[in-house]
Formats: C-alpha cells, sequence, structure tokens
C-alpha cells in the first residue's frame, strides 16, 4: 500500500492494534530475549504504535537510566503511545514524524533501534532507506532488533500465509497493509552481523521472523 494509505489506515485503527498481540506477543518475547535491552542506554523505535512494546520494555527490561524514543507516523498511534507512556516522565518521548524511512536521532546516538511490525508495510527503496539510516544512528556493535510477518515453515501455517497473501493481493487493507517477507535478506553482511534469525509461529498459525543484528564498522572507509 502507498505510505500515505498506510498512515490513514493506522490512523483509523488506534487501539485496535493491542488485539493484534496474539500473534505478535510470542515473536516480542522471542525479540526482548535476544535484544539485552538491560545493559542498553537509548532505544529508538520506528513505527511504535500504541506504544506497548515501549511500555513493558521501559518497565520491566531497562535500567531506569535508559531511554526509549518512540516514533510514529500516525497521529492516533503517537496520541496512544504518549497517553501509555507518560508515566515513565522524560525516560520516554513520541515523535510524530512525516512517514519518512528516517530516524530523528544524530549519528551514533542509539544502542538498539527496534521495529516491529513495520518494515512488512514498507516497499523495498524504504526499507533500505530505514536500514541505512539505522547503521547511521548506532553505535558500532549497537543491535537492530527487528520483528514482523515472514513464511510458514510448517504445513499450517504455509496455508495461513498462503491465505494471507490472497487477501493482501485482493484488498491490502484487510490485512493492515501487511505482508509477509524474509527481512534477514536485506541486511548487508558487510554492515551487519546476524545474532538470531529465527521464526516464531502463534498458535502454530501465524509465522513472524525475529531478527537482531549486531552493527559492524562502515566497511571501506574506516570510520566507524
Ligand atoms: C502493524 S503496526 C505495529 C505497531 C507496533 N510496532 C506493534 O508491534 O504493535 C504498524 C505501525 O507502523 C506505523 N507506520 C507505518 N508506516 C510508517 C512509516 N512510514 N513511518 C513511521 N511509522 C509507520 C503505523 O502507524 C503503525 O503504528
Amino acid at each position: 500500500m502507498p505510505r500515505g494509505a498506510v498512515i490513514r489506515f493506522y490512523d483509523q485503527f488506534g487501539a485496535r492494534q493491542d488485539h493484534q498481540a496474539w500473534y505478535e506477543k510470542p515473536a516480542l518475547d522471542a525479540l526482548v530475549d535476544h535484544a539485552g535491552f538491560d545493559t542498553c542506554g537509548h532505544v529508538v523505535e520506528f513505527g511504535c504504535g500504541t506504544g506497548q512494546l515501549a511500555a513493558d520494555c521501559l518497565a520491566r527490561h531497562l535500567t531506569g537510566r535508559a531511554v526509549w524514543t518512540a516514533t510514529d507516523a500516525s497521529a492516533t498511534m503517537c496520541r496512544l503511545a504518549a497517553d501509555r507512556l507518560a508515566r515513565f516522565g522524560n525516560r520516554a518521548r513520541v515523535i510524530h514524524t512525516d512517514g519518512s524511512p528516517a530516524l530523528p536521532v544524530t549519528d551514533g546516538d542509539a544502542d538498539r533501534v527496534v521495529s516491529t511490525y513495520v518494515l512488512d508495510l514498507m516497499d523495498k527503496n524504504d526499507i533500505l532507506t530505514l536500514l541505512a539510516d539505522a547503521h547511521r544512528v548506532l553505535i558500532p556493535g549497537g543491535l537492530l532488533c527487528l520483528t514482523g510477518l515472514t513464511f510458514g515453515s510448517t504445513p499450517l501455517s504455509r496455508l495461513t500465509v498462503a491465505l494471507w497473501r490472497r487477501i493482501y493481493r485482493n484488498n491490502p487493507v484487510r490485512v493492515g497493509g501487511c505482508r509477509p517477507l524474509d527481512m534477514a535478506q536485506w541486511l548487508d553482511p558487510e554492515r551487519w552481523q546476524m545474532v538470531t534469525n529465527q521464526t516464531v509461529t502463534a498458535r502454530g498459525l501465524v509465522p513472524s521472523a525475529v531478527v537482531v543484528a549486531k552493527r559492524l564498522p562502515n566497511p571501506h572507509n574506516g570510520r566507524p
């Protein structure tokens, strides 16, 4: 779906996003297991939705000194996230973006970049631009942490994905503009070292990719 249509969809969808937890939660738990949030100082999230992951991590996984910058292109989602994260004071901030695949922080300012169930809404150019920007804002050794809908690895999950893709082709709005992706294919091995790339299948039906990759120094130019 075009970027504007995606943003309009999530402006309308709002808090209903939290009802997707039944298939997102197992993958988000696996992501948290590999993200090392307990040792980081600044997490930047692209496409934070209602702020559910940020709230959970700030409450349970980050130290009291760590800060979470949550961004989203939907005004509705930003409002919901800001309300949910208000109790964390200046440990959390929500930034409403214009939908550009970019992170509104300076070079090397983050030690985690997180994006869950967002790349699967974006076109290839936007994905590649976002990944290049994640490389820019992460410190060397910082972690890129992604989840998203992916291809099935069991007969039942392959069937689910086949049905999902058919709906997506006919009317992408009915599946929120998401389609299954192999996210790891976009990570250049000269710039990212894979920490984990696994498929977590919720209730045996909906497969999600969980990808955590370490930022390597810039290849060839000797700069960090
Ligand atoms: C499927 S929801 C996922 C929300 C949340 N990350 C989660 O896991 O529940 C996708 C979110 O990405 C946001 N989004 C979509 N395209 C975006 C873009 N180009 N820039 C920033 N946010 C975007 C939507 O507004 C929505 O909040």
